[in-house]
């Protein structure tokens, strides 16, 4: 079946089923990324926005430049791996997070004193970044005592590069509060860089949530605006696989537009609805 379907900026897109169904092979090989679970209007839109930049119309031209350029299969990974982020992004979220969840997960950790936060799908590093300075003021001149590791992962690696170079131009801390710039950042020429204090307990690995192996033993997992891209039926497995990489009483933080479907969505309690932060209940 063919049909035209009309994209970004009214170019006509030849949209055949097999032509599509050949690219996405063709892109896992060449990418690793399985398309098939990604929600596919969204993955035609990015798509389009590569089949524009290379001067075709048809999905079939396109998957011959993929193959034979060896520099699109780099551009077409920048396209799909939706990188936007930013330091404290919904600050409401930080906010009820700090508010919250940390006086509750620091008093229940004094015994322990060790603390694992996992960023999925962090990108260039901002959300590893804030999880950082807000517990670091959250536990103030106790931070010595504590072990503390916060784990930044994603499938892109030049995302994941600049995520462990930490370095922030002026403009990207504009609206960070004077005595937090201060204490956590330090200047450098141009760029603004974080302190050893963050870099002691964070680090970035490369993960892929979907076809990667699980990881346990989280006391709080952040996964935002990631999920937003995949269809339903993955959403509801990784929420689960979630669920099990958290400790008893773990928390799980969501983005702002995204929704807990699936029996995880019975598994957790909210802790915040409007933020949608949860805490996982034992079973
Ligand atoms: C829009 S950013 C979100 C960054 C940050 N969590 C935030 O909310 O600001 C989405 C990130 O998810 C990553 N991502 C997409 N699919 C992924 C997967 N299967 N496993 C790990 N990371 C993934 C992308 O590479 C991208 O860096």
């Amino acid at each position: 079946m063919t049909a035209v379907n009309v994209l970004q900026r009214s170019v006509p897109v030849h949209e055949d089923d097999r032509d599509f169904a050949d690219l996405k092979a063709i892109i896992k090989k060449k990418i690793g990324f399985n398309c098939n679970e990604y929600k596919q209007a969204h993955l035609k839109r990015r798509l389009a926005v590569r089949l524009r930049a290379s001067n075709t119309t048809s999905y079939k031209d396109y998957a011959s430049i993929l193959l034979k350029n060896s520099e699109e299969p780099g551009y077409l990974k920048q396209v799909l791996t939706v990188n936007v982020t930013e330091l404290f992004r919904n600050p409401e979220t930080y906010e009820s997070f700090g508010r919250n969840v940390l006086p509750n997960l620091i008093r229940s950790k004094e015994s322990d004193r060790r603390i694992r936060i996992w960023s999925a799908g962090c990108s260039n590093g901002e959300e590893v970044h804030s999880i950082a300075i807000l517990l670091l003021e959250a536990l103030g001149s106790r931070a010595r005592r504590f072990d503390i590791s916060i784990l930044g992962s994603d499938i892109d690696d030049e995302s994941l590069e600049i995520a462990a170079k930490g370095l922030y131009k002026p403009k990207n801390i504009e609206k960070i509060r004077k005595e937090r710039l201060s204490r956590f950042f330090t200047r450098m020429d141009d760029y603004y860089t974080v302190t050893d204090d963050i870099r002691d307990i964070i680090r970035f690995k490369h993960h892929d949530m979907i076809s990667g192996v699980c990881l346990g033993g989280f006391d709080v997992i952040f996964c935002r605006n990631v999920t937003i891209y995949f269809d339903q039926k993955l959403q509801e497995r990784l929420y689960m696989n979630f669920y099990n990489s958290l400790n008893d009483g773990g928390y799980f933080v969501m983005g702002k537009t995204e929704t807990l479907v699936g029996p995880a969505g019975r598994m957790f309690r909210p802790v915040d609805l409007k933020e949608r932060i949860y805490q996982k209940v034992k079973q």
